[in-house]
C-alpha cells in the first residue's frame, strides 16, 4: 500500500529500526525493492533523484512507483530524493509522491529555512511528507556534487532552530557519510548522532550509506537514524548481474535475459540491507 514517508518513520523511530530508501530508476530496481520489501516483510521507500527523473521521466516514475506500492503487501512511501528545485517539488507532489526531499544544503542557514518553509506549506496542505537536509553531506549524488573539503557537520544549534521554524517531518544530517564509492572507511561521527536525536524530535536520516560498514550502520541505527539511503550499492550489484552475464552468455541478446541477474543480485543487496536495518517484519 502507497503511504506517507512520515508515517512509516515515525513507526521506526518509536520501535528503533531504520526503513531504507533505494533508488530507483527503472521498472526492474522497483521491482527488486518491492520483492525484497515483501519477502521480508518490510516497510520501504522507494526514491527518485533528479537525475532518475530526467532519465525515466517524472510520468514514468511515478507510474511504476505508485502501481508498485499499491499492489504491494507492504507499506512503501514514494519518495522525491535531493530535490532541489521549487518547480519540481510540486511536479513530484502532483504525480502522487507521497514525499519529498526539499535540499537547501546549499543556502545559507537563513535561506535553507525560508526555502524549505516555501515547500513545507504546499505539501503540508495536500498531506506529503517533506524531507530536509541541514549540514552538507560530501561526494556525487548524480547532479549535486560537495567537494569534500566544502562538507560541514550538523550543528546541533542551527538543528534546533531549523527543525522549530520549519516544522520539518525529518531531517537528513552531515555525520561523516559521504555518496558514491567511498576510498578509505567511511568514520561516523557517533556523538554528534546521540547529540541530535537528544535534542530533536524528528526523525533523522543517514544519506551516502552504502558502503558504510554493517556494524556502523547498527550503532547509528540504535543512536537514532530511522532512514537510510542506498543508491551506490545498489549500483554495484546491477552492473555486476549484467557484466557477469554477458561474460558468460556473449550471444545471449535478450534483455530479460541480461537484466534478470542485475534484478537478482540487487533484491540479495536489498534483503541484506534490510536484515542490517532491522525493518524485518516491521512492516
Ligand atoms: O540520497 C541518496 C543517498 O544518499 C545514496 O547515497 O549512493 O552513497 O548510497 P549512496
Ligand atoms: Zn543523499
Amino acid at each position: 500500500m502507497l503511504v506517507t514517508g512520515k508515517e512509516l518513520l515515525l513507526d521506526a523511530q518509536k520501535r528503533g529500526y531504520a526503513v531504507g530508501a533505494f533508488n530507483v530508476n527503472n521498472m526492474e530496481i522497483v521491482q527488486a525493492i518491492i520483492e525484497a520489501a515483501e519477502e521480508t516483510n518490510s516497510p520501504v521507500i522507494l526514491q527518485a533523484s533528479q537525475g532518475g527523473i530526467k532519465y525515466a521521466g517524472v510520468e514514468y516514475i511515478a507510474a511504476l512507483g505508485k502501481i508498485a506500492a499499491r499492489n504491494a503487501k507492504v507499506p512503501v512511501a514514494l519518495h522525491l530524493d535531493h530535490g532541489t528545485d521549487f518547480d519540481q517539488v510540486m511536479l513530484c507532489i502532483r504525480h502522487g509522491f507521497t514525499s519529498v526531499m526539499i535540499d537547501g544544503s546549499r543556502f545559507p542557514l537563513d535561506e535553507n529555512i525560508a526555502y524549505t518553509k516555501k515547500v513545507i506549506e504546499v505539501a503540508h496542505a495536500v498531506g506529503v511528507s517533506v524531507e530536509a537536509e541541514l549540514g552538507k553531506i560530501g561526494g556525487t549524488e548524480d547532479h549535486i556534487t560537495v567537494d569534500e573539503r566544502d562538507a560541514t557537520f550538523t550543528d546541533p544549534d542551527e538543528a534546533l532552530r531549523f527543525v522549530n521554524e520549519t516544522n520539518v517531518d525529518f531531517l537528513a544530517i552531515a555525520v561523516g557519510t559521504a555518496h558514491g564509492v567511498y576510498k578509505g572507511e567511511p568514520k561516523l561521527d557517533f556523538d554528534r548522532i546521540k547529540t541530535l536525536r537528544g535534542i530533536l524530535r524528528v526523525p533523522l536520516v543517514l544519506h551516502g550509506s552504502s558502503g558504510v560498514p554493517e556494524e556502523a550502520l547498527k550503532k547509528a541505527i540504535s543512536l537514532g537514524i530511522a532512514k537510510i539511503n542506498i543508491d551506490t550499492d545498489l549500483r554495484i550489484a546491477f552492473a555486476d548481474g549484467v557484466k557477469n552475464f554477458i561474460k558468460e552468455n556473449p550471444d545471449n541478446i535478450d534483455p530479460r535475459k541480461i537484466l534478470g541477474p542485475a534484478k537478482s543480485m540487487m533484491k540479495e543487496k536489498i534483503r541484506e540491507k534490510m536484515h542490517i536495518f532491522g525493518s524485518v517484519n516491521k512492516a
